[in-house]
């Protein structure tokens, strides 16, 4: 397909602003060359598309509020976030590539580990940076880099669909951190099946399941392990569960991408949460929630090196 016409979505500058309690005149410093850094690229990103013969508009990421459409292409601006954000207002039928504006510099974060964290910003499904951008999207352009079909996560809450599909992870707990998130769960076949599996019922501090590409973030650092990127099934652990017996072997596992997990929320109130806190919702004492890899997938440039990776 010919690529005419590029959406570009910005990370906004201010995000990077100190707050007026911050005084530090090294992470002053550090916070003002993040918004440079980030600044410089989106000059220079919107430099080289206009260098092509395509037609293109820059939008912020805050100023979505629709489906993305009428577009061959999008291209973020900003780190992980921005890429998060974006997909949620996109279909299967437009890829996505990702451009990190300001990465992490090791040195950087080990020079000041002992006065503050320099960490940038994230760029793990982001394919180009600056230095690479040009070559990248002539790629792009001229058909020889491909996209990727990420597997995203459908999620319904008594038969109704929620219309964000979640790129890393959906996290269903209380919405106090400190209180207990009761309910139970089954895995089952998405093909009507006879065969049902034990239910198994839970007091924990909630639910996440996560999709390949999240299995390397928080999942992870709750003791998850990584996924193959273009898996296509998803992964789930009861946080903190307080189990005893043979039901904390279920405490962690797998949703095959023709099984979905069918949840019942038995606390007064809880929030389904997806891809971070922004986007959420409220669900109460018996509702039932359904979670598989049905949603539409996402088309995105993938960084190869992520693609090479074997299984972990
Ligand atoms: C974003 O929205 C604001 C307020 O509606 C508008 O002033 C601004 O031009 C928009 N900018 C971009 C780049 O989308
Ligand atoms: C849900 O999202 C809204 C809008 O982004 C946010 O203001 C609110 O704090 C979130 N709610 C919870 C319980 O995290």
């Amino acid at each position: 397909m010919a690529m005419k016409r590029l959406l570009l979505l910005l990370k906004p500058f201010n995000v990077s602003a100190p707050p007026p309690s911050q005084t530090h005149p090294q992470v002053l410093h550090f916070l003002d060359s993040r918004h440079k850094m980030h600044h410089e690229a989106v000059n220079f990103c919107q430099a080289i598309v206009k260098k092509k013969s395509v037609q293109w508009k820059a939008v912020l990421r805050n100023n979505l509020s629709e489906p993305i459409k009428d577009v061959d292409m999008v291209v973020t601006v900003g780190g992980d976030g921005t890429l998060l954000e974006a997909s949620h207002y996109m279909d299967d039928t437009i890829p996505v590539l990702g451009v990190n504006s300001d990465p992490t510099r090791i040195e950087e974060v080990e020079k000041f580990s002992s006065e503050f964290d320099a960490t940038r910003s994230t760029g793990h499904l982001c394919a180009a940076t600056v230095e690479n951008f040009e070559q990248v999207l002539d790629g792009i352009l001229e058909g020889q880099i491909v996209p990727s079909k990420l597997t995203r996560i459908m999620t319904s809450v008594n038969a109704h669909q929620l219309s964000t599909f979640a790129l890393n992870d959906i996290l269903v707990a209380h919405p106090c951190p400190a209180s207990l998130s009761r309910f139970s769960f089954s895995i089952n076949s998405l093909a009507p099946s006879p065969k049902t599996s034990p239910r198994v019922n839970c007091r924990s501090s909630g639910l996440r399941v996560s999709t390949a590409a999240g299995s390397t973030a928080a999942m992870h650092s709750a003791g998850g392990f990584p996924m193959h990127i273009l898996s296509q099934d998803l992964q789930y652990m009861v946080r903190e569960p307080i189990s005893h017996g043979a039901v904390s072997d279920f405490m962690h596992g797998l949703v095959e991408h023709d099984q979905k997990m069918d949840t019942t929320w038995s606390s007064r109130r809880g929030v389904i949460y997806i891809d971070g806190s922004h986007v959420n919702y409220s669900i109460k004492n018996g509702d039932f929630i359904q979670i598989s890899s049905k949603a539409p997938v996402l088309k995105i440039f993938l960084p190869h090196q992520l693609l090479q990776l074997k299984n972990t």
